[in-house]
């Protein structure tokens, strides 16, 4: 797996030894095994295990269709869906374009301008998009697994009203795409009724789950991004990760090591990357983690950061606060671009020592500084090597996150495909809202 991801655990090895790991092997493979047979917690949404090898392709096509109908009609692409309805695609999409996409002209960009909506209820926030974008040609993507989504619901509600207004009814139904449950749910029942061509996120596949979906392939096509290869990566992971051997296997061995580190008291994960793109990157993989294994008073809490930034944020605590803390980094082989620093003849900066050095080759110092003192201050480090980032390698790296993510919910004994705590904070709202049949607790 060298060309396509890689563990190296040099950095975890002070603090864990190689026999505890062995010792896990027969629980993990039974986790394994669980997983493959569908017979643990919330197996009907497994759909997402064998994906890359079964995925629907009159589905797929229509999604390159509908792509390029998007990108030669608008020039912004709206995408409203929050939490698994958008995460995944706007971490691939940034972290397969120019950091600077949204600036570029619309031939370098490859795609309309994409904005995200419906993954907050900031009046702010919508009004200020609306604003933005009333004078231009608009497309959206509603996506909404469940279709009653408050925040999605309430986005959308919002721009098809300013969509119809500039497009008139029928105008407006060739720019709105809905993803979303094959026939239930409100989203369904309005796109039926309006006439929006409609992608499906299958039965078996939770919302946290579908990013190789039409769910993020929509959008990631939309941005010009080559999906065939994001399939190819997925596909390649799915027959790679398959392997029962322990140090053969990349996705076993991130479940057993960071199970390991929990089960010594390191209760905090920090994933972290040096390369911005991978900012939207951590924010999937939180959702994963956080949503999948955090329940029945369990859990590793993941949090993410993005250095060099942060080091001059987080750096001080990650360093000396609380021992109950590990890091995963992403390490990027070679970046996508880089540079060469020059002398200066005058050197007011002293940075002359670095004539002739790349960028990227100071940003793997960086990194390398970084994991040296972080594991001298007692931070076990797990690293992530993948060669570059291609959509190759955001499809190998999404199924490997996904099915680390089941094997070690299924290792910690619980369901990774539900979220009943999601639902208490809705609760409060609609009685606080006064939404019929809902009551707030009293109080004891
Ligand atoms: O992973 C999940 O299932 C959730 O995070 C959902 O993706 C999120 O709550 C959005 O739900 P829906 O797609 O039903 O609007």
């Amino acid at each position: 797996m060298k060309n396509k991801l890689e563990l190296d655990l040099s950095y975890v090895s002070s603090f864990l030894g190689k026999d505890e790991m062995e010792r896990m092997i027969p629980s993990l493979n039974a986790a394994q095994k669980t997983l493959n047979d569908g017979t643990g917690l919330g197996a009907d949404f497994l759909g997402w295990l064998e994906l890359p090898q079964n995925y629907d392709r009159v589905e797929y096509a229509r999604v390159k269709k509908a792509s390029e109908k998007i990108r030669n009609s608008c020039d912004v692409f709206i995408v409203v869906g929050i939490g698994g309805s958008y995460l995944g695609a706007r971490a691939a999409i940034e972290m397969l374009s120019n950091n600077f996409r949204s600036l570029l002209d619309k031939e370098d960009r490859k795609g309309p301008v994409i904005f995200y909506a419906g993954n907050n209820m900031s009046a702010a926030y919508i009004t200020e998009l609306l604003e933005v974008v009333k004078d231009r040609e608009i497309c959206v993507n509603v996506i909404s697994k469940s279709g009653t989504t408050t925040e999605s619901a309430i986005a959308f509600r919002l721009i098809k009203d300013l969509m119809e207004k500039k497009y008139g009814k029928n105008g407006a139904a060739e720019r709105i795409f809905a993803t979303t449950d094959k026939a239930r749910g409100a989203l369904k029942q309005m796109a039926g009724a309006e006439g929006y061509e409609c992608f499906t996120i299958p039965d078996d596949v939770g919302g946290r789950y579908s990013v190789l979906t039409s769910v993020g392939l929509l959008p990631i096509a939309v941005a010009g991004i080559d999906t065939d290869e994001i399939m190819k990566g997925a596909l390649e992971a799915c027959n790679d990760l398959k392997n029962e051997d322990l140090w053969e296997n990349p996705a076993l061995q991130y479940a057993c090591v960071r199970n390991a580190l929990y089960e010594k008291g390191k209760n905090v994960e920090i994933l972290a990357n040096f390369e911005p793109a991978l900012c939207s990157f951590n924010e999937w993989w939180k959702q994963l983690f956080g949503e999948s294994e955090g329940k029945d008073g369990k859990g590793i809490f993941p949090a993410s950061t993005n250095f060099t930034t942060d080091l001059h944020s987080m750096g001080q605590y990650i360093q000396d606060g609380r021992r109950e803390l590990f890091e995963t980094i992403i390490s990027i082989g070679s970046p996508s671009k880089d540079l060469t620093i020059e002398a200066s003849e005058a050197d007011l900066d002293g940075l002359n020592y670095l004539e002739g050095k790349s960028l990227d080759y100071v940003n793997q110092q960086a990194m390398k500084g970084t994991v040296l003192a972080h594991n001298e201050g007692g931070v076990p480090v797990i690293m992530i090597n993948v060669p570059e980032l291609t959509p190759y390698h955001f499809g190998y790296m999404a199924y490997f996150f996904e099915l680390s993510c089941g094997l070690s919910a299924y290792y910690l004994g619980v369901n990774p495909f539900n979220q009943p705590g999601v639902e208490a904070y809705k609760r409060n709202m609609f009685a606080l809202l006064g939404k019929p049949g809902y009551k707030l607790k009293d109080k004891k």
